[in-house]
């Protein structure tokens, strides 16, 4: 069985050979299952686990879920099917394939994974990734499925984030986790417990070190990133805002994100650090969810559309191009025309940049599920499809309205065509443009020629001084003290 571990470490070279693994990992959901996903990857490596494209011949299948809508669990149960299959196959011709189930589906329906899918050897919540590799060595040596769903009092990211590795020049940073809302409708309260900060001085280490990994952005991640209240070096509380100012101070972080918020953390230190803090890029991913007061107040979502409103205006205020997103929920329960007719009246108001939109799917546990008023397929069908005519409406409208202006671009991977580069405008926005290949990890001056959907394209602009071309963007880690300087025409 090529998979167990050794359990001798022996020179032998047909042991050593086979101590080398390989681990396929399919990732479900939000950006924080990705940066989950890859610690996971990184605790395994020093179990032989190497990553595999395809799960055929994996020694390791890791499923890292979303329990988010009804559609995402759903999926996971008939990926599970065909995995049995593999491994089923595998296991005839003598090889051991460990599955596993990580993430929300695993921390809400963990019993009800090992019903329906006992083949399953290892189940586990997102609180306890940190012991994955005891797990995995559990596993492979025992019969029978390990469950580990518990929310432990150690923090798994003390032993997670020690060996990061950034793929490209854009790295995501947990800075908090949970949600303590109790949206009606959400599971994550229950799947991804209650808020927790990580103090100031991890994440500005974690940072240092993602940067010497060739870092230039950063996204920090959490499921109410803003409620983020983390310990300071000062042993005082600090919420986001002040978090975000430390980490500009990081040399050469040169962008910074974050996600997702809830409106009532928008608090005025954070929307100032939308007008003081240059690296904060000006696009923000701010949910309201629905445009009736009576549907937030059933949603227990603690503010009505007005208070929205006036974020949004303090916000442009502050920052007056910035790029709004959102997430919608349609066919919320009771939700009436007339509701609606609210909802598509505070996305006329706001004008996105870009946003999300949902039906409204019944998750088991949650309050908004044992309503009685639940609203019609088709009807829900109807109101998402007019909602998206008119978010993509407007998408269109603030893409076409780059058309004409230069952007800086910071360009994070090679295009589809020979010769071309992909990057993100401040806006979240992917621009196209022609350039050589060592721009990637720069940021670029582009002018913007053509907008799409989804999309802008581009032309580099080339300062020429005496015949030479000046748009070299500059070196990903500027030293310590110098301000961004940028490439312009
Ligand atoms: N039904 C539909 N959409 C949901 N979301 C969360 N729970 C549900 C649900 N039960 C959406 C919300 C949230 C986004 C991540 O997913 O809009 O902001
Ligand atoms: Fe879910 Fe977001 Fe509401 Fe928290 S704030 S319960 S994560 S929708």
């Amino acid at each position: 069985m090529s998979s167990h571990p050794s359990s001798h470490p022996s020179s032998d070279p047909i042991s050593q050979a086979r101590s080398k693994k390989s681990l396929f990992v399919r990732t479900y959901g939000c950006q924080m299952n990705v940066y989950d996903s890859e610690r996971m990857t990184e605790s395994l490596a020093p179990l032989g686990y190497e990553p595999a494209s395809s799960p055929d011949g994996a020694d390791m299948i890791l499923l890292n879920t979303c329990h988010i809508r009804e559609k995402a669990s759903e999926k996971v149960f008939s990926e599970l099917g065909r995995l049995r299959q593999i491994k089923d196959a595998q296991e005839t011709e003598g090889q051991r394939t460990v599955i596993a189930v990580a993430g929300c589906v695993a921390q809400a329906e963990g019993a009800e994974i090992q019903r329906r899918a006992p083949y399953v050897d290892i189940v586990l919540g997102p609180q306890t990734y940190h012991r994955l590799p005891e797990m995995v060595a559990r596993a492979t040596r025992a019969a029978g499925a390990v469950l580990d769903t518990e929310f432990p009092v150690e923090s798994k990211f003390d032993h997670l984030t020690a060996a990061r590795k950034v793929e490209g020049c854009s790295a995501f940073l947990t800075v908090q986790e949970g949600c303590d809302k109790f949206c009606t409708f959400c599971v994550v309260p229950y799947t991804r417990g209650a808020e927790v900060s990580r103090p100031v001085e991890d994440l500005t280490a974690e940072a240092r070190t993602l940067v010497a990994k060739g870092a230039v952005e950063l996204t920090l991640l959490g499921q109410n990133v803003n409620a983020y209240h983390g310990m300071g070096p000062d042993g005082g509380e600090w919420g986001l805002a002040k978090l975000i100012g430390a980490l500009a101070d990081v040399p050469g972080i040169e962008r910074i994100r974050f996600t997702t918020s809830h409106p009532l953390d928008m608090d005025d230190a954070l929307i100032a650090a939308h007008r003081d803090i240059p690296q904060l890029m000006p696009y923000l991913h701010l949910p309201v969810q629905a445009g009736s007061d009576r549907i937030l107040k059933a949603m227990n979502r603690k503010h009505t559309a007005d208070d929205y409103r006036r974020v949004i205006d303090k916000l442009r205020d502050a920052r007056p191009d910035l790029a709004l997103s959102g997430d919608f929920i349609v066919g919320f329960p009771g939700e009436t025309e007339r509701d609606f007719e609210d909802t598509l009246r505070l996305v006329r108001d706001v004008e996105y940049a870009q946003a999300y939109s949902f039906k409204y799917s019944p998750r088991p546990g949650t309050p908004a599920s044992m309503a009685h008023s639940h609203v019609d397929e088709a009807v829900k069908s109807e109101r998402l499809a007019a909602l998206q005519d008119l978010l993509n409406r407007q998408q269109v409208a603030f893409n076409r309205s780059k058309v004409g202006t230069v952007q800086p671009v910071l360009f994070d991977r090679a295009g589809k065509r020979d010769g071309q580069l992909v990057g993100r405008s401040p806006f979240m926005q992917a621009v196209h443009a022609d350039a050589p290949e060592r721009l990637i990890g720069r940021v670029v001056d582009v002018r913007i020629e053509e907008a799409h959907p989804n999309s802008l394209a581009g032309t580099v602009v080339t300062d020429v001084v005496d015949g030479v071309p000046r748009s070299e963007g500059r070196p990903p880690n500027r030293p310590e003290g110098n301000m961004p300087e940028r490439v312009v025409a």
